[in-house]
């Protein structure tokens, strides 16, 4: 069979997203692979960004004010015939639905760990979606530069923290802890530190040479040789065979070490990861498995974002590609409104920068102008397809607060703003019966999302609001047959809070655990669910 346009476009495409905790280096990375594929020309060093220049992925105004990346962004480079997505997660402490969403999205994952720190809080809670999904993980322990952890002991963490084997494709050279280089195993080759004192603006060459060379042994020292030339038998003998059916079914994580400040490592590892990584994957749908070479375009929504960018004040739903080809103006077909909708100005992103696209593959991700139409999970297809693909998981909110605007004058701004970040699914909005528009309760996943509803509500709706939080942790949906429950229905639960979701179903929010318990103990005619009737996946 010849290879057609789609199937080359196919396997040349990578789509990815970088996992870490803060500071680990998740920014760094991402600059860096764009400085080596050409993307940006002078990557924002410490210095420089400190100052003026801000990393080129972090681009909205609460990003840079509290150093955090709050939104995910989309940045598309070429390297070496693959064209590459990268997906930038969120890597604050809060665990949001947003980082989910960009999970579903992507065929692979790279996973960023301090060599100082080992495995992190935020990075294992990321890391087990990223398992759920089965897609290939690849490990970088970053700031190799630096004082770090024994690898031994970093493998030993990635196995028992994370449940999951690893495969060092390259070692630390060094004692105690103190690294110079690394050994390339796949080339049985030394590879030297090189700085030129520009924090890494720069590409460097490295030094490089097999493991028996005289010369590395003078440059290293007997003793460093010697423990690098043990450390390697010790893994060929006693480490896990590399073994690609495992990495595809994200059984065992390819490891490298490097640092991405002083940019040693990267280049090495980006052109590793374009080979073992995977092209897009299949998608499970209502009409089974979607293969990306098929000719029938599909799609599904993974994220909505209203005005990112203050210059241009809209909406932007972020499609991911699953199958056929992506042309500028076409119509498809969009299940949730059983509507075809013509998709105008389709949109490509470098940060900022955006252009318009004529045309994209399956893994793309393209960010589409929403007049309100597009939910999260949305399928987008060709009418001769009219599949759809499973729902995203939703997830309860675990964290209440009461809202309203200080400036009653401004209700208007108020409710259109918190129902469009409702839309984008950035927080859960609830009312209180019988007590009109003037405030809400806004549910979250994570004390964070407060903190960006209330910078947002100001920023982009000119709106200051009052938020007093709430003393309840838990949320259950509740029915009962033939019954339209009110605030009296239920026995046993004074202290819990009535509330209706933005269907006007039934809402329970409930302190804890235990309340819950009482409480359906007390009715147990009455039905609870942790998320909405009509959604039946949950994430814990
Ligand atoms: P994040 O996106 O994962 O949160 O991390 P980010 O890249 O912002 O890096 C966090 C800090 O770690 C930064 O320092 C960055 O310069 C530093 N860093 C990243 N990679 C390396 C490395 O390979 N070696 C060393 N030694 N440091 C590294 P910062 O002082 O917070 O910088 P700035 O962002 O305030 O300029």
């Amino acid at each position: 069979m010849p290879i057609t346009e789609l199937d080359g476009e196919i396997q040349r495409r990578r789509t990815f997203a970088i996992i870490s905790h803060p500071d680990a280096g998740k920014t760094t990375l991402t600059e860096k692979l764009l400085l080596y594929g050409g993307a940006i020309h002078l990557a924002g060093s410490v210095k420089s960004r400190k100052t003026q220049r801000h990393a080129v992925s972090d681009w909205m105004e609460i990003e840079k004010q509290r150093g955090i990346s709050v939104t995910s962004s989309v940045l598309q480079f070429d390297y070496d015939g693959f064209r590459i997505n990268i997906l930038d997660t969120p890597g604050h402490q809060d665990f949001s639905e947003d980082t989910y969403r960009t999970l579903m999205a992507v065929d692979s994952a790279v996973m960023i760990i301090d060599v100082a720190k080992g495995v992190e809080a935020q990075t294992k809670k990321l890391f087990q979606v990223c398992k759920q999904r089965h897609i290939p993980i690849f490990t970088f322990v970053n700031k190799l530069d630096r004082f770090g952890k024994n690898p031994f002991d970093l493998m030993e963490e990635i196995e028992q923290v994370l449940g999951i084997r690893a495969y060092p494709m390259n070692w630390p050279i060094g004692v105690e802890g103190n690294y110079t280089g690394v050994y390339n195993r796949k080339l049985a080759q030394i590879e030297l530190f090189q700085e030129d004192g520009s924090h890494g603006q720069n590409i460097l060459p490295s030094t490089k040479g097999g493991v028996d060379d005289p010369a590395f042994r003078e440059i290293l020292g007997e003793e460093v040789h010697q423990s690098l030339c043990d450390d390697i038998e010790l893994l060929d003998a006693a480490g896990d065979a590399f073994d690609q059916e495992l990495i595809d079914k994200g059984e065992l994580t390819p490891m490298f070490f490097g640092s991405a400040m002083t940019n040693f490592g990267v280049q090495n590892f980006l052109e590793e990861y374009l080979r073992l990584a995977p092209p897009p994957a299949v998608h499970a749908s209502t009409v089974g498995d979607i293969e990306p070479n098929d000719e029938r375009f599909t799609a599904f929504v993974f994220k909505i974002q209203a005005n990112m960018n203050p210059a241009h004040r809209d909406r932007l739903a972020f499609i991911r590609i699953c199958s056929g080809k992506f042309e500028r103006g076409m119509s498809v077909y969009h299940d949730k409104s059983d509507k075809m909708i013509k998709l105008a100005q389709p949109q490509q992103f470098l940060a900022q920068d955006r252009t318009i696209i004529e045309e994209a593959f399956p893994g793309d991700i393209v960010g589409l102008f929403d007049p309100g139409v597009f939910g999260i999970g949305d399928t987008l297809c060709n009418t001769d397809a009219k599949l759809r693909f499973p729902d995203f998981p939703v997830f309860p909110p675990e964290q209440f607060a009461r809202v309203q605007a200080k400036d009653t004058m401004k209700r208007k701004q108020f409710l259109k703003g918190i129902t469009q970040l409702t839309q984008e699914g950035a927080v859960q909005l609830f009312q209180q019966p019988d007590i009109g528009t003037e405030s809400y309760i806004v549910g979250t996943c994570g004390t964070l999302q407060f903190e960006v509803l209330e910078y947002r509500l100001k920023n982009e709706y000119g709106v200051d609001i009052i938020m007093q939080h709430l003393p309840y942790e838990v949320a259950r949906w509740i029915e009962k047959d033939g019954e339209k429950l009110t605030p009296y229905s239920l026995r046993g639960a004074d202290r819990a809070m009535f509330v209706l979701d933005s269907k006007e179903r039934p809402v329970l929010l409930i302190s804890n655990e235990w309340a819950i318990r009482w409480i359906m103990e007390n009715n147990p005619d009455v039905t609870f669910s942790i998320v909405p009737p009509d959604r039946s996946n949950a994430m814990e």
